[in-house]
């Protein structure tokens, strides 16, 4: 069996191994560039474990995977973009060290070199991983949409939040899981059991990540603390505060979120005004359920159980549980 450090050994070589046969620097710097500054490479480090747990052979796994990340970090550029975001791993965004159209073309162009990496995939599996990834990379278009979308509602149902949440950023941690476990030679039934466990870790991943984004420490998460509070996001934090506020709280939170202030203020108020009503604790423990709902479906998953050892601990490291 692989531990994690290995497999990101591995993806992290196989991304310095790109080649790059494309005419101008000023778009594959960026991409380079990205690349380059860190992340954890939870997508293909999950779908290699999973691949991992079927079969001790991962070698044909590791090109196509090395596409999910690439995939992710196109979607983490225009994100970017679209949050108005200056500080991504703890460096400058694409778009604030060069410009925004150089963002959106060093993205597209990661989207296309996703797919020939996938297309390296063996004959037997390569439409339906390539059906698989093209399906869920509309998703994550259909996800952020909403994302924007719910920019400006008041009012967003918790169920409206984890479709958004599920599409945005749920279904390719669920697909990564699918992928790897069909690599490894796993059955349709299987698969299936292991993109349910990649979607119940992906909502918890978001929620935690919608946590950090308020509570988190700049230095380890990388990303600007209130970015979300300063972009109006709905986040579960806020989705959780206006379904158990009265209607006055629900009124004064809507104000402070609308509210032209300065940005640190306002990051200060929500932040206080979720304290009020103890959000934090119903985020981590609505992230929990999910955690474990995804720990039942690895359990049902048929490999044995030691093979599943480096998924539940991975599982673990993402909800904190390690620092
Ligand atoms: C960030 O993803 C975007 C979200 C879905 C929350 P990651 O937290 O996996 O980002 P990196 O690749 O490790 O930086
Ligand atoms: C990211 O959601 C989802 C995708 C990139 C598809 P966020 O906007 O919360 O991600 P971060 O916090 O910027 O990493
Ligand atoms: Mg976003
Ligand atoms: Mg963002
Ligand atoms: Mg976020």
């Amino acid at each position: 069996m692989y531990t994690q450090p290995e497999l990101k050994k591995i993806i992290d070589t196989s991304l310095v191994n790109l080649a790059y046969n494309h005419e101008s620097e000023r778009l594959t710097d960026p991409v380079k560039y990205v690349l380059s500054i860190g992340g954890k490479r939870l997508r293909p480090v999950l779908a290699l474990l999973a691949c991992n747990m079927y079969s001790d052979k991962i070698d044909e796994a590791v090109i196509p995977v090395t596409g999910l990340e690439i995939f992710h970090n196109f979607t983490l550029m225009h994100d970017d973009i679209m949050d108005k975001a200056s500080v991504r791993r703890g460096f400058p965004t694409v778009h604030t060290k060069w410009n925004v159209n150089q963002a959106i073309l060093s993205g597209d162009i990661m989207a296309f070199m996703a797919n020939d990496c996938l297309l390296q995939s063996p004959p037997h599996l390569l439409q339906k991983v390539f059906r698989i990834f093209n399906k869920t990379a509309i998703e994550v278009c259909v996800g952020q949409q909403l994302d924007m979308d719910f920019e400006k509602a008041t009012i967003v149902s918790r169920d409206e939040y984890i479709r958004m949440i599920e599409l945005k950023t749920a279904m390719l941690i669920a697909i990564s899981a699918r992928i790897g476990a069909l690599f490894g030679g796993a059955d349709d039934r299987e698969a299936d059991l292991m993109y349910e466990f990649g979607r119940n870790l992906g909502l918890a991943f978001q929620i935690r990540d919608d946590i950090l984004d308020t509570y988190g420490d700049k230095k380890v998460f990388g990303k600007t603390t209130g970015g979300d509070i300063i972009a109006g996001k709905k986040t579960f934090l806020y989705v959780k505060a206006m379904e158990i506020a009265t209607a006055d709280q629900r009124k004064k939170l809507n104000e402070l979120y609308t509210a032209g202030n300065d940005p640190a203020v306002k990051v200060k108020e929500v932040t206080d005004f979720y304290d009020q009503l103890k959000i934090r604790a119903f985020a981590e423990s609505q992230m929990e359920d999910y955690h474990g709902t995804a720990m039942d479906f690895l359990e049902k998953a048929g490999a044995a159980a030691d093979r599943k050892i480096e998924l539940i601990q991975m599982a673990g490291s993402l909800m904190g549980r390690d620092h």
